[in-house]
């Protein structure tokens, strides 16, 4: 049900993933359950979500061997420094309820502080030595932050997930990756941002396109699925988030159809270059105030309810 996409080092993962980013720590469980349940092997979350225990309890709610399911989530620029990185595992591996994470990545860079950044990844280093993660990575990280880290550090990242969906295509970013053989992993792939701060007036959804309307209607197919098919079609990793059964399992049954040249063109040509998200260089640990609780510390919201 699900096709594989295998990283630098070997390691295999499910190319469609499910995402939950915004999902509410108390509709997570369920949303991962019901993900589950509709074929997904592939979880993505962070410690700055808040609901990394909430994915721990879904996987155990499906009944599903977590040895079966990739579980990927992200430090917290808060946590980067060597010995705080090594920390923010236990503290995520804690809360998901495994003794290893899957895919282990940077959630920023942090241009600002890039030492700490590069200590950081340093911890990742060692933890996949140790055995404790199966693949290293980073996120929302441009090709100038990707040469920066190469210079200080030894291994090649396996992924950099980024924000990629058809009205911002990354580019740069897709060929830096590719010359270096990290698997470009797609946030926000079918374009649901909710925060559009260079769009002003003229924002509107990438699901609500005219073109992409037009190339899922040939293929009877949804909005949804058509940019789906095409990352997967162009190597690329994707992690929609959904809390609706039916999308949930509507995003995952995207193997079943091709997408010719000139539709992977018509959706390329879509690009407007301004990013939904916060710019990279930009990001600084005072640009959100979030503290990463102890692993002790936090309530399970669907305990408490
Ligand atoms: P919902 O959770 O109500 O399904 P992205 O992963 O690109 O950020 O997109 C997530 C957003 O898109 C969420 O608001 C989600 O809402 C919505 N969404 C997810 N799957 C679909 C789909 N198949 N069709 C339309 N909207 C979707």
């Amino acid at each position: 049900m699900n096709n594989l996409i295998t990283l630098n080092n070997g390691v295999r993962i499910p190319a469609v993933g499910f995402g939950v980013f915004q999902s509410a720590p108390e509709e997570t469980a369920t949303a991962v359950e019901t993900a589950l349940k509709a074929g997904y092997r592939h979880i993505d979350t962070a410690a700055g979500y808040g609901n990394e225990r909430e994915v721990g309890e879904g996987i155990r709610r499906s009944g599903i061997d977590p040895a079966d399911v990739t579980i990927e989530t992200k430090v917290w620029v808060s946590d980067y420094g060597f010995d705080e990185t090594l920390h923010a595992f236990d503290k995520s591996a804690t809360k998901l309820g495994v003794s290893q994470i899957d895919v282990f990545i940077l959630h920023q860079p942090m241009p600002q502080h890039f030492e700490r950044t590069v200590q950081a990844y340093r911890a990742l280093e060692r933890l996949l030595a140790n055995g404790q993660v199966r693949a290293i990575g980073v996120s929302n990280f441009m090709p100038h932050h990707l040469a920066a880290l190469r210079k200080e550090t030894t291994t090649v990242p396996a992924i950099n997930q980024v924000e990629l969906h058809p009205y911002f295509t990354q580019s740069a970013v897709q060929r830096a990756d590719a010359d270096l053989g990290i698997v470009t992993q797609a946030w926000s792939p079918i374009g649901g941002i909710t925060f559009y701060p260079g769009w002003g007036e003229n924002r509107k959804s990438v699901m609500e396109d005219d073109t992409i309307a037009g190339i899922a209607a040939s293929h009877g197919k949804t909005p949804a699925q058509v940019m789906l098919r095409w990352h997967l079609q162009q190597g690329r990793s994707v992690i929609p988030k959904s809390t609706n059964p039916e999308r949930i399992a509507q995003n995952i049954d995207v193997l079943d159809f091709e997408l010719d040249a000139t539709d992977l063109a018509a959706i390329d040509g879509l690009d407007r270059g301004v990013r939904g998200g916060p710019d990279p260089d930009a990001v600084d640990p005072s640009t959100w105030d979030v503290e990463i609780p102890e692993a002790d510390t936090v309530t399970s919201a669907t305990e408490s309810s």
